[in-house]
């Protein structure tokens, strides 16, 4: 990729196009080998930071004796706009009963954990027969509470993240690599 198609507000691309592709074909392989005796697997996108990361990962799935499933919520978090209170609201809740199902949780990004631990207690409240996750990135440093992350694409450093999907006051998510917002951007 050349300089010039880099978006002038990215410090620097993180992963490309190509990392990301490569990574997240070799998550879906270990999905479809893991989930390949299973009846009905439900994949749950987080809206709207995974829809990018969704599509790419359902692709690489292969499951012909599994009823593949898709559905999406939309949960918003209370607190400030580059961190998470953990407080989460459901803007958007399921359609369907995920009682009995394999439930794999779709996430963008976890940073302290907080929501997707929310959001796991949620739904093993509605008795699923499993519930796992996946996540693009992960802060390692981050992490305030210990959450498990079975799918993991990245773990990456405490920097703001745009682009494949993830977004700074809803813009850059149409960026197809994964990038370093620059930093004046979101600090005054
Ligand atoms: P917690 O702290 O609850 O945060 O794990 C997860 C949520 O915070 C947002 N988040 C980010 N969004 N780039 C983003 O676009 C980032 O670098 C970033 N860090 C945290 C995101 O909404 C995620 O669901
Ligand atoms: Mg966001």
């Amino acid at each position: 990729m050349s300089t010039s198609e880099i978006h002038p507000n990215v410090k620097r691309v993180i992963y490309t196009e190509k990392e990301i592709k490569e990574r997240v074909s070799e998550l879906g392989r270990q999905i479809s080998q893991d989930y390949k005796d299973s009846k009905n697997l439900v994949l749950v996108g987080i809206l709207k930071g995974s829809f990018v990361f969704m599509s790419d990962l359902v692709r690489s799935i292969h499951l012909p004796n599994t009823n593949v499933s898709l559905e999406f919520m939309s949960i918003s978090s209370y607190g400030a706009e580059t961190s998470s209170s953990g407080v989460i609201r459901i803007m958007m809740d399921l359609r369907t009963s995920i009682e009995g199902k394999d439930v794999l949780i779709i996430e963008d990004i976890v940073d302290s954990g907080l929501t997707l631990k929310h959001l796991m207690e949620l739904l093993n409240h509605r008795n699923p027969n499993s519930l796992h996750t996946a996540v693009l990135l992960r802060k390692k440093e981050g992490l305030k509470v210990d959450v498990p992350v079975r799918y993991m694409g990245f773990d990456i450093p405490m920097v703001f993240i745009i682009g494949y999907g993830l977004d700074f006051a809803e813009n850059y998510r149409e960026l197809p690599y994964l990038g370093e917002l620059k930093e004046e951007c979101y600090k005054k």
